[in-house]
């Protein structure tokens, strides 16, 4: 484990999306025509999200997925660079669509439908030829937004590498019990870890996994258990919430890298957590991402 400014390698693995997202005074009920506001067109995916949250905290962090060979693709490389991430190794996949996301944002909250696209294409010939470029990783960051049997190579990867991976397993979608065990974190929602693992009692599931398992809990905060059995509950911090596009993504990368850094589980999810609320203040899934002063002075109040 390094400390904070140490180069630290940090890869993430995944989705890289074009957001299309609708403000409108509330959520469309199913059959519902509505009126928007406005459109935005803006640099999202779950995996760049990851990415560019632990880039403003100054983590070493590269970006490994595909994109389409339209505008969106070119777009949200130099998106990337210019945010610090390494993108040497994103593919640019021919005669394929970049993925995008279609966001409805209202009521503080938001509904996402997203079309693949080129993040299909993060197969297991994609792993294969970057496999090299990833075993020099000191984590590894993964989510559920590419294929699965990519997602189950690099996990065993990792292990056999003893390289700590956090999965983040958004959207929600099953696993086997096996790649459970593999991961370092496990990080699902409330909904997500339903579907993981069944309608689960929240604390009897977190003791089944403690400082392992990590359900997040959107505007009641983070929880997890520690290794003595008792239950850690950290409450989301009150702000002004514009858009809650990406504060999952937030907590994320802001965990991995204080968990990179060498710090405790409690320590690494206050930060995240204090990180992941002042994502909120801003429309857009990186927008808002603060960089680290400002989380160190979140903290402090
Ligand atoms: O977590 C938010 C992200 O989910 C959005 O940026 C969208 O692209 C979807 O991947």
């Amino acid at each position: 484990m390094k400390r904070e400014g140490e180069n630290m390698k940090i890869s993430v693995v995944g989705s890289i999306n074009m957001d299309m997202t609708v403000t409108a005074e509330k959520i469309p009920k199913k059959g519902e025509t509505i009126t928007g506001r406005e459109l935005y067109y803006i640099p999202g995916g779950k995996g760049a999200n990851q990415a560019v949250a632990m880039a403003r905290l100054g983590a070493n962090v590269e970006m490994f997925g595909c994109v389409g060979d339209d505008g969106n693709g070119a777009l949200l490389i130099e998106n990337l660079k210019a945010q610090g991430v390494k993108t040497e190794h994103i593919k640019t996949v021919e005669h394929t669509p970049t993925g995008v996301a279609f966001i409805t944002v209202g009521e503080r909250d938001n509904t996402i439908v997203i079309v693949a696209g080129a993040n299909n294409r993060v197969d297991r010939a994609y792993i294969g030829h970057i496999e090299h470029e990833l075993k020099k990783s000191d984590m590894v960051l993964l989510q559920h937004e590419i294929p699965l049997e990519s997602i189950e190579y690099v996990i065993d990867l990792c292990y056999r590498n003893q390289i700590p991976v956090i999965l983040n397993p958004a959207p929600a979608r099953s696993l086997k019990q096996n790649l459970i065990e593999k991961v370092t974190y496990l990080t699902p929602n409330e909904h997500e870890a339903r579907i993981l693992f069944g309608a689960v009692d929240r604390d009897e599931l977190l003791r089944r996994y403690p400082e392992k398992l990590i359900i997040t809990l959107g505007s009641k905060g983070v929880c997890t258990c520690r290794k003595s059995g008792e239950i850690l509950t950290i409450p989301a911090r009150p702000g002004n919430v514009i858009d809650t596009t990406g504060a999952g993504d937030t907590l994320n990368g802001a965990f991995c890298v204080k968990i990179a850094e060498g710090a405790n589980i409690e320590e690494a999810l206050q930060f995240a957590n204090a990180a992941a609320g002042l994502s909120t203040e801003k429309l857009g899934a990186q927008e808002g991402m603060p960089v680290r002063e400002e989380v160190t002075n979140a903290l402090r109040v």
